[in-house]
């Protein structure tokens, strides 16, 4: 029999928000269930261990049995409520630290309640905790969060029959070819997610948020024109539905463009909180480089954020350097949008009237609009066709 090791060590005391979090305080976003969102970096996850999360405003203890496979349950106990995490976990199954219930953690299934005696009928079989089905993918741990009452989700144990297929598909980022390289970013951010989603897309703010002598300056801003174009997600009753901007390719022919070949990116976002680009250039010698990314905003509670960036690429593949440059730069990047995000939440605070304004602000106005059809189930897409945005950035 395995030892029963408490829990946590590191994080004794769960769920402490951040000192971003803690800065914010402005208006609270309505937060969309039924889908999928990093928790946190599954590689945090060795065998037999676990780690806290919080994910629309629900405490997570996720970890690894010893057999592999993750779990991610709600931090409480179903008995009393106090937290799972400070009770002791045997690489198997969780014990409770209050009146020593113990749970199998993929599917919640309570094992044993010791104060029963022969004279009690309950059985604890029947009793479960609430577990969420979690997947690893692209060094995350993916979990799916149900809305309320949507009942028991399927588990992720291997072997269970219960299946992940009856659930939308786990997000992923796209690769083209087995040998790349990747990096990860993450920031909290102090905002609620729809201020982070709208700061994702916004193209209006680069020349002053990103200006860096390694980047652009302020006097760079000239007027862009950019096509986008409805994604239906027809399949999925427009669950995932959204935009793609689809970059007009570069018409230069150019030395570079003939090493690296004609660049051509394009940039989708998908709801509920994902932004794909995808960069690739098939040079003269037909060999094709590619880049992409994967960013999410999370909402962590309603009132506050978490942005992830999970990058992928094969170009210099065999220059081990070219991974923290990316990751260097990819930090600035993050803090810069993080660094006007704490910024910005100080006067959010105050609950101030909005604007947004065509063209630059019409991205943010499409993704309002789909989030609500998303929430009524009801209306249009607010792309009918391709149209053109022309801004100034
Ligand atoms: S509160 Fe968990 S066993 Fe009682
Ligand atoms: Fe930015």
């Amino acid at each position: 029999m395995p030892k029963m090791k408490p829990i946590l060590t590191a994080e004794r005391h769960p769920h402490a928000p951040t000192l971003v979090q803690l800065a914010a305080g402005g208006p609270p976003a309505e937060m969309i269930f039924g889908d999928w969102y990093p928790a946190l970096r599954s590689a945090r996850l060795r065998s037999g261990g676990a780690a806290l999360a919080m994910l629309l405003g629900i405490p997570l203890l996720l970890g690894r049995k010893r057999s592999g496979a993750l779990f991610a349950m709600r931090d409480l106990c179903p008995h009393r409520g106090i937290p799972l995490s400070v009770g002791w976990f045997d690489g198997d199954t969780l014990q409770c630290k209050y009146h020593g219930w113990r749970f199998e953690p993929c599917g919640g299934r309570c094992e044993e309640i010791p104060s029963l005696t022969e004279f009690d009928s309950l059985v604890p079989h029947k009793i479960y905790a609430n577990s969420f089905p979690v997947v690893e993918r692209d060094g995350y741990a993916w979990v799916y969060v149900p809305s309320a009452g949507a009942g028991r989700t399927p588990s992720s144990e291997p072997g269970q029959d219960l299946s992940l297929s009856a659930l939308p598909p786990v997000p992923e980022l796209p690769k083209f070819g087995p040998r790349f390289r990747s990096a990860h970013l993450q920031a909290d951010l102090p905002c609620n997610v729809d201020h982070g989603i709208i700061g994702l897309m916004d193209p209006a703010h680069g020349p002053f948020v990103h200006r860096a002598w390694w980047w652009r300056s302020a006097e760079s801003i000239h007027q862009k024109t950019k096509r986008f174009e409805p994604l239906e997600d027809s399949e999925h009753n427009g669950r995932n539905a959204g935009f793609r901007m689809s970059a007009h390719a570069p018409s230069s022919n150019s030395t570079p463009y003939k090493l690296l070949g004609k660049p051509v990116t394009t940039i989708d976002f998908r709801l509920p909180n994902r932004r794909y680009e995808t960069i690739r250039a098939v040079n003269a010698k037909g060999r094709e480089r590619w880049f992409t990314s994967l960013t999410t905003v999370t909402p962590v509670t309603p009132t506050s954020c978490r942005i992830d960036v999970v990058a992928a690429w094969n170009i210099a593949y065999h220059l081990p350097l070219v991974t923290p440059i990316v990751r260097y730069f990819g930090a600035k990047f993050v803090a810069q949008d993080q660094q006007t995000m704490v910024e910005q939440a100080r006067g959010l605070r105050f609950n101030p009237g909005l604007m947004l304004i065509d063209d630059a602000d019409l991205p943010a106005k499409w993704y309002f609009a789909l989030k609500q059809r998303r929430l009524s189930g009801e209306g249009e897409h607010p792309l009918q066709g391709p149209v053109d945005l022309h801004w100034r950035s």
